[in-house]
């Protein structure tokens, strides 16, 4: 097994580069491209998104064709993926449907210090995984491999996007272009300042366009390991 997963990061932007407004889970997509994106997460073995967005958007992060839980299950999988979240304040609700939703394995990664307090909160409805002295993306991916993922989706939101993109550990960025703006500053944005591999001087290889109605997905190859499936 490689030292890390396939990663492939998946979002969806406005126009002008937000991950949404004030609104939780404010679709920017459609429905033919939420059906595209469920059949991505059929094919993982584990999604991770940041707390923030467990806090604010309460995602479930389950497959949602039954259809395809089916062929996950028929593979001696389980029908949806494990479920990934970072903290660093633990302040995650036991209740929130990341943790209910799904006989799923959920993991968290915290600081060392953190892990005490978070394994307490959240002990009994997650996997708390002792992330070092401070989380960095490259060792939790390395532990992710141990774990048996093979294939890793990222779903957000900007601070995680940042982190695994400046340390050079996605091979497939997947971005949705939807066609309106946000146009406040404050909201999330795809990405916030970094050392980014790709600037004017190495540019990212676009590996394909697809119109899916209103929206474009763009899909780039970030790595010698991308693979046109
Ligand atoms: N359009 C899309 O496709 C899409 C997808 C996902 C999310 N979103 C949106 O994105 C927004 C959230 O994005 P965001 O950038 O604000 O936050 P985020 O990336 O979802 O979560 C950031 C949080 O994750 C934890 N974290 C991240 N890196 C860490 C590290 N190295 N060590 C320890 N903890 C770490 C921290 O949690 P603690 O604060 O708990 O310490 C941090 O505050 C939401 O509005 C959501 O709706 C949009």
């Amino acid at each position: 097994m490689p030292d890390r997963p396939y990663t492939l990061l998946s979002c969806s932007v406005s126009l002008d580069g937000y991950l949404g407004d004030e609104r939780p889970r404010l679709a920017l997509s459609n429905e033919a491209d939420f059906d595209r994106v469920d059949e991505v997460r059929a094919s993982c073995d584990a999604i991770m998104v940041g707390a923030v967005t467990v806090r604010t958007d309460n995602p479930r992060l389950l497959v949602r064709s039954q259809a395809r839980r089916e062929r996950r299950t028929a593979r001696g999988l389980t029908p949806s993926p494990k479920k990934i979240t970072v903290t660093e304040r633990g302040d995650l609700d036991a209740g929130s449907n990341f943790f209910t939703a799904g006989e799923v394995e959920k993991l968290v990664y915290t600081s060392s210090p953190r892990v005490r307090d978070t394994r307490a909160r959240l002990g009994p409805v997650a996997t708390i995984v002792d992330g070092g002295r401070r989380v960095r993306m490259r060792r939790l991916s390395e532990d992710l491999a141990d774990r048996g993922v093979g294939r890793l989706m990222v779903e957000g939101g900007g601070i995680v996007h940042t982190q695994f993109l400046s340390d050079d550990l996605v091979d497939e960025l997947q971005l949705v272009v939807a066609p309106f703006f946000i146009g406040d500053s404050r909201a999330p944005r795809f990405v916030s300042d970094g050392r980014f591999p790709w600037n004017a001087e190495r540019r990212a290889k676009l590996a394909s366009v697809r119109q899916i109605g209103d929206v474009v997905l763009l899909r780039y190859a970030l790595s010698p390991r991308f693979r046109d499936e």
